[in-house]
């Protein structure tokens, strides 16, 4: 395929009874998270269509519209995520031919041979996107004759890939039209007005009356009502349901970043996920953690993206510990093209804090092929991979909006943990007794949470001046303190851009220890627990190589250990239930303290987006 600059990004449509051109800027806003590479608007307005386009975050493209307001009851916007090529104001949406307005999330996948065709045939054309065709084929269809309607179907019939489209014709200003074959687009219900976003969020201040999309539905949109019709234009209908996304309020409060506050705000929503799954009277696992039927089933299958998939590792140790139940997990990206033979009699879950991860939703749908029970541990509980799911295991972490991803970290292991002991419980591999002693334990947490991101704040602040020095950091761990390594190395290069790498303690010497200088810092996580003494001569592998160790221990840790680090961070001795949840706060608080003494875009670092929703 030719390099093209496909795109990741938000959609936003409003036909509306007065002007909509800062309403659709609101609504980009809450889609941000979704890409900030350009972003633009268009409107239709006396006739004549009209757009304002700017590269970078959405700022630019308020500077854009003070400068230059746009008036217009009807139009459509667009923020940018772009996988190939430069992200500039040429090729920032709408797209706009002979008179079409175009905004598109996803990938149009033969989009090279349509355009050869279309240029052969004289179209000319001016971006190096991959929507421009849409709006090219559009634009013939119209020119032969061919009423919107049926200029649409056509235009979708002959497109392949994946996408969430709205069109806009200048011919005809009251109207709509969009699509969905693969990312999520959401049709608002206002009062004489009508909306359309890639989610409920991105339309919350204006309704909370939503209908999705669902994949092969198209809509045609007017300030009525909308229609919506199958790919052979037979009408279909989905449900309108209320979304429960309104009342959230997005801002930092006292916050510098919205990471800090999400790193806050664990105790607390940490506390609400578990009360979901835990009876904190009775001490035992609920209902909520039953919706999969873990008795039965012969084996998990997990699969994620990214800290989500890194969420899971931990489960994996949990699940195979505490169930006796045998887990295989996998990155999507590699889950959904391994081909892996899979039983009806396993059960899978697929961890998504967006529930939007194109790969995790390709790997679910692969194994509901294979007939496997699907569970989904997912923020957004209306998304895409939550609708396609027999079971929802919510996590109840609230709108998360620092690229990084924090809370809904944890609180994806507080329901995997959950999960873990509901799943012992049925399965007679925990006693009512350890059941009992360990709800105890997570009960506890949210409290020792808040206790200790006040003790080691200044710790990690000063730290942190120490490590933005370096280029290269290794984290070590063992047990469910390994996936932990590899999230902390995640987190600090994601938002510091300082190299960083997680590995098995035990790893250290088939390779990574021929990196060990003084230059090098290593970041052990190792809480005093059946693999203590283990990581510990690997720290002494370390110390023996001049290596400088950061060591992240509890209590009774930091006295076991006689060996001189560069730094010692003491948490309270935790039960090993609970020690992943801990000890990611010192993994998050230094990757964040680092970043901001660095500078750094800590909210919405370069290259990512929050939602991926492109392979
Ligand atoms: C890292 C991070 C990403 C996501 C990954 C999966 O801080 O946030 O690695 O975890 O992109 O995203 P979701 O959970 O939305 O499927």
């Amino acid at each position: 395929m030719a390099a093209g600059v496909f795109c990741m990004c938000g959609i936003v449509g409003i036909v509306g009874s007065n002007a909509v051109a800062e309403r659709l800027v609101d609504a980009l806003k809450r889609l941000e998270y979704r890409g900030y590479d350009s972003a633009g608007v268009a409107t239709i307005h006396n006739g004549a269509m009209d757009r304002r386009r700017a590269e970078g975050k959405l700022f630019n493209l308020e500077k854009r519209l003070d400068a230059e307001p746009l008036p217009g009851n009807t139009g459509i916007a667009h923020t940018r995520w772009a996988t190939h090529g430069v992200p500039n104001v040429t090729n920032a949406h709408p797209h706009f031919v002979d008179g079409v307005a175009v905004v598109h999330n996803g990938i149009i996948e033969n989009f090279s041979e349509l355009r050869d065709e279309l240029t052969a045939e004289g179209a000319v054309f001016t971006t190096q996107t991959d929507t421009e065709v849409v709006a090219h084929l559009m634009a013939k269809y119209l020119r032969e004759g061919v009423e919107p309607r049926a200029a649409m179907l056509r235009m979708l019939n002959r497109v392949s890939g994946a996408y969430a489209l709205v069109v806009m014709l200048k011919s005809d200003p009251g109207t709509l039209m969009a699509a969905r074959s693969g990312p999520p687009l959401a049709i608002g219900y206002g009062r004489g007005e009508m909306f359309l976003g890639s989610d409920a969020i991105a339309l919350s201040p204006f309704t909370n009356e939503i209908a999705y999309l669902v994949d092969g539905d198209w809509a045609i949109v007017t300030r009525d009502g909308a229609e919506i019709l199958d790919y052979a234009g037979n009408p279909v209908e989905r449900p309108r349901q209320i979304s429960q996304t309104t009342a959230y309020v997005v801002d930092k409060g006292n916050h510098r970043h919205f990471m800090e506050k999400e790193i806050y705000e664990q105790p607390e929503v940490i506390s609400h996920a578990l009360s979901h799954y835990v009876d904190f009277a009775s001490n035992t696992v609920g209902d909520n953690a039953a919706a999969i039927d873990f008795k039965s089933v012969s084996g998990l299958a997990i699969s994620a993206c990214g800290t989500a998939y890194l969420a899971g590792l931990v489960g994996k140790y949990w699940f195979e510990r505490y169930a006796r139940l045998p887990v295989e997990i996998d990155v999507a990206s590699e889950f959904r093209y391994r081909e892996m033979p899979l039983s009806p009699s396993q059960a899978a879950l697929f961890i998504s804090q967006s529930g939007e991860t194109a790969d995790t939703l390709a790997s679910l749908r692969y194994c509901k092929d294979n007939g496997l029970k699907i569970g989904a541990v997912v923020n957004v509980k209306e998304s895409t991979i939550a609708r396609e799911s027999d079971a929802i295991f919510p996590i109840m972490a609230g709108p998360e909006i620092g690229v990084a991803s924090t809370k809904a970290f944890t609180c994806q292991l507080a329901v995997l943990a959950s999960l873990a002991l509901g799943a012992g419980k049925a399965r007679g591999t925990i006693t009512p007794e350890q059941e009992k002693q360990m709800v105890r334990h997570l009960a506890e947490m949210p409290r020792i949470m808040s206790r200790v991101l006040n003790l080691i704040e200044p710790q990690m602040e000063s730290l942190s001046r120490e490590l933005s020095k370096c280029r290269d950091v290794l984290y070590l761990g063992r047990g469910t303190s390994f996936p932990l390594a590899m999230e902390g190395a995640l987190k600090l290069k994601e938002i510091s851009y300082i190299h960083a790498e997680g590995y098995a303690a035990g790893e250290l010497k088939h390779g990574p220890i021929a990196l060990i200088d003084e230059n090098m810092p290593v970041i052990v996580i190792a809480p005093y627990d059946r693999f203590f003494e283990k990581t510990v001569s690997n720290m002494q592998e370390v110390a023996a190589r001049g290596g400088r160790i950061i060591f992240i221990t509890d209590e009774a840790g930091a006295a076991a250990s006689k060996l001189p680090t560069m730094a010692t961070i003491v948490l309270p001795n935790v039960d090993e239930i609970i020690a992943p949840m801990i000890f990611s706060l010192p993994i998050q608080l230094l990757a964040y303290h680092t970043a901001v003494f660095m500078g750094t875009d800590v909210d919405q670092p370069r290259n990512l987006a929050k939602s991926v929703t492109v392979e």
